[in-house]
């Protein structure tokens, strides 16, 4: 007798799917299409959060629905190593931009314009419009479908593709090549990113010497906080912002754009910020983007996280996706560098990925788990730590971190708020 779980996979799928659809209808939303002028996102951000969880089991039972049908053999053959040849053309050649929106062009105009042979320019259409980006609506003819229109007119969702198949994709293929050649290493200088590019610097540093990359970098950056699970405002019901003292300052360690102080600043009008970044670029940007209603408030620094903090007796120091970034032995100088800085009673507060424990997650859960944790060890040689990891690394900085405890934070599926005291007299 087969199992019944394929049946009860589908159940749930047309069960949720109509959930989603019947929710579309009622708000007279148009449905999913791949048609070039289909909406960009399905649900719009005000969405019932039981719609949310009904739109993302879709999505979770599917894959394993797939799977299950696949079989083993098919399974593990279904992912292809090819498959981003055609994102990376479309980014490197800026195909997107080159087709009109509501027009259309040829293969041969695309080719003369590119420079590429025409063979290599229909085979790479070919390919992505096979993955639903672009279309053919006659024979040698391309128009946009709604994916290349998002990568035409999104210079971010542009940006973090030009980012994963130009930075990420070859250091993920030399990652179990670094492994063999620094086995169980937590140096950010012996990665796979490392050994992609030929380097023996981490990636910040071989960053800055590479401004254009850095750029691209700090814009993936960018992009990312703005995902609704890592939303800057998440951050305001995070932590008891209103019960520090008047006057009081909060300093971002490693804070980027400084987009979590400034929706802080806005929401706290008794508190001072000081954001503190390497990059001095992104730090002198992020100055002239200052609104003019908090610009008093909030003031950015040049500042090397592993030196000691320059700004003493804060009442928060806060590291939001920063310690992830770090194996435990540079996380332990971090958060060793803020001692010279701390008065007694001033708070840590970590803003950061808290992985459950094994088994205690769904698969798909578990997936987007493990697929965050593995970027960060081609990246970096870090990753994501448990609560108990946690919680031995403010022990292993210095007795005199206190924690005084952890929660997830509302709104975010995958990010925590963990709490640190110093005790120190
Ligand atoms: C993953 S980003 C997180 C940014 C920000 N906290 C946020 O949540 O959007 C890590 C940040 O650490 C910064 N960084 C890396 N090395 C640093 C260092 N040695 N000192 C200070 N900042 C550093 C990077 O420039 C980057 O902005």
């Amino acid at each position: 007798m087969p199992s019944s779980h394929i049946v009860e996979l589908s159940i749930r799928i047309a069960q949720n799917t109509t959930k989603v659809h019947d929710f579309l209808v009622s708000r007279n939303l148009p449905g999913p299409s791949f048609d070039e002028n289909a909406p960009q996102t399905l649900l719009p951000p005000d969405t019932d959060p039981d719609i949310v969880l009904a739109h993302r089991a879709v999505i979770d039972d599917c894959r394993e629905l797939r799977m299950l049908m696949l079989g083993p053999r098919e399974h593990v053959m279904s992912y292809q190593a090819n498959d981003l040849v055609s994102q990376k053309a479309i980014t490197q050649f800026r195909l997107a931009h080159a087709v009109p929106i509501g027009g259309e062009t040829t293969f041969a105009d695309l080719a003369a314009n590119t420079g590429l042979g025409p063979t290599h320019i229909r085979k790479l259409l070919r390919h992505a419009i096979a993955h639903k980006i672009f279309r053919e609506p006659r024979p040698g003819v391309v128009a946009h479908s709604a994916a290349s229109r998002a990568l035409a007119e999104d210079a971010e969702l542009h940006n973090w593709v030009e980012y994963a198949t130009h930075e990420l994709w070859l250091a993920a293929y030399h990652t179990p090549d670094a492994m063999q050649k620094f086995p169980g290493s937590g140096e950010p200088n012996e990665t796979g990113f490392a050994v992609a590019n030929n380097t023996d610097k981490s990636l910040f540093a071989f960053f800055s010497d590479h401004p254009d990359r850095l750029a691209r970098f700090a814009a993936v950056m960018r992009f990312v906080t703005k995902r609704p699970e890592l939303g800057p405002e998440l951050v305001v019901d995070a932590f008891p912002w209103a019960s520090l003292p008047e006057g009081g300052t909060v300093v971002d360690v490693g804070g980027s754009h400084g987009l979590v102080c400034f929706e802080l600043a806005r929401r706290f009008p008794q508190l001072h910020f000081v954001v503190q970044d390497l990059d001095e670029p992104v730090v002198r940007h992020a100055e002239t983007q200052k609104p003019a209603e908090i610009a008093g408030r909030v003031s950015f620094m040049v500042h090397d996280f592993f030196e000691p903090q320059p700004v003493r007796d804060a009442d928060v120091y806060f590291l939001r996706a920063v310690l992830h970034n770090w194996s435990d032995t540079y996380a332990v100088k971090i958060l060793r560098a803020l001692i010279p800085a701390l008065k007694p009673g001033s708070r840590i507060v970590v803003n950061d990925v808290v992985v459950p424990e094994p088994g205690s997650m769904s698969d798909a859960q578990d997936l987007r788990t493990r697929t965050s944790d593995m970027t960060q060890v081609i990246l970096q040689n870090a990753g994501d730590r448990e609560l108990a990891d946690w919680m031995a690394l403010f022990k292993a900085a210095d007795e005199r971190f206190l924690f005084r405890g952890a929660s997830p934070m509302q709104g975010s599926t995958r990010l925590w708020v963990l709490v640190v005291e110093w005790d120190g007299a």
